[in-house]
């Protein structure tokens, strides 16, 4: 097992306590972030027997994608303890993974291996835009280092869930509907699922008067989503999501821009979660993803 960085590279005595001072949402949007990739390791056993008689599949999950997913959880999570000093991690990593584990079962798999590893590109997809977002947002030099490393890792396991993809379809001859129905649905799962959970469980930990009020507690969160929402650029994450359809530059402004819309409406949640005045438009296709 080699990793392409370790904490061994970054400076965390450098970074400043901000107890009170700091910018409160962004630092619980990276503890919430710390929390879903150390949870990464329910996700890879399950994948791991999924994909068991694919050798090459099966040890690169075990061998890089688990080791490095684990990675970025120690890093966020070690940031997060030099930021919120008072912050116990380690109790909040506990409640969160009690519910969530719950959502990491054999059967939340696709049932195909080219349909699982869409769903993967999906994944891989919105932790690249979360990360590329968190580093536009972020001013704390420790935090961009951190948060830049883990995009590049994001974007590059992208690349190998779709080259397995396409391996995949070469046997499987998907319709481009089915993978575009595929796509969509695993957006809007990603959306429903794991932010919200993770964040939940740090606004308990962090803000016990805040989190014990549903209402309160759903407030804190949307203002964050929508900090994300306004930094997000969707134009990237729209050409990574298009990618395994393989839409010709001839067919790509007929099928591929109303996809882009849908994608773009799908990452944004549900209206009342969007930013006022702020309307899905198709992303730009003027670079490569
Ligand atoms: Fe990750
Ligand atoms: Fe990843």
């Amino acid at each position: 097992m080699s990793l392409p960085w370790t904490l061994d590279d970054l400076n965390f005595a450098a970074v400043p306590a901000a107890e009170g001072t700091a910018d409160e949402r962004l630092v619980g949007m990276i503890a919430a972030a710390s929390l879903v990739e150390s949870a990464s390791d329910l996700y890879t056993a399950n994948l791991v027997r999924y994909f068991a008689a694919d050798s090459e599949v099966e040890t690169w999950l075990r061998e890089h994608w688990e080791p490095e997913e684990l990675q970025h959880g120690r890093a966020l999570r070690t940031w997060v303890e030099y930021a919120w000093p008072g912050f116990d991690w380690d109790l909040t990593f506990k409640g969160f993974l009690a519910e969530y584990s719950l959502l990491c079962r054999m059967d939340a798999l696709r049932p195909t291996p080219a349909l699982e590893m869409v769903a993967r590109c999906v994944i891989e997809t919105g932790t690249a835009t979360l990360y590329q977002t968190l580093l536009d947002l972020a001013h704390e030099p420790v935090l961009r280092e951190i948060v830049r490393r883990i995009h590049d890792d994001e974007v590059r396991h992208f690349k190998y869930f779709l080259r397995f993809f396409r391996r995949y379809q070469n046997v499987e001859h998907l319709s481009r509907w089915s993978i575009a129905q595929a796509l969509l649905a695993r957006v809007r799962e990603v959306q429903s699922e794991d932010a919200d959970c993770a964040m939940r469980h740090v606004v308990r930990q962090r803000a016990p008067a805040i989190g014990a009020d549903p209402e309160h507690a759903d407030e804190w969160i949307l203002a964050a989503s929508r900090q994300l929402q306004q930094a997000c650029s969707y134009d990237q994450a729209a050409r990574m999501l298009l990618t395994p359809l393989g839409l010709s530059p001839r067919v790509r402004p007929w099928i591929g821009v109303p996809l882009a819309v849908g994608a773009r409406l799908v990452m944004q949640g549900p209206p009342w979660r969007r930013v006022p005045g702020d309307s899905p438009r198709a992303g730009r296709w003027g670079r490569a993803a």
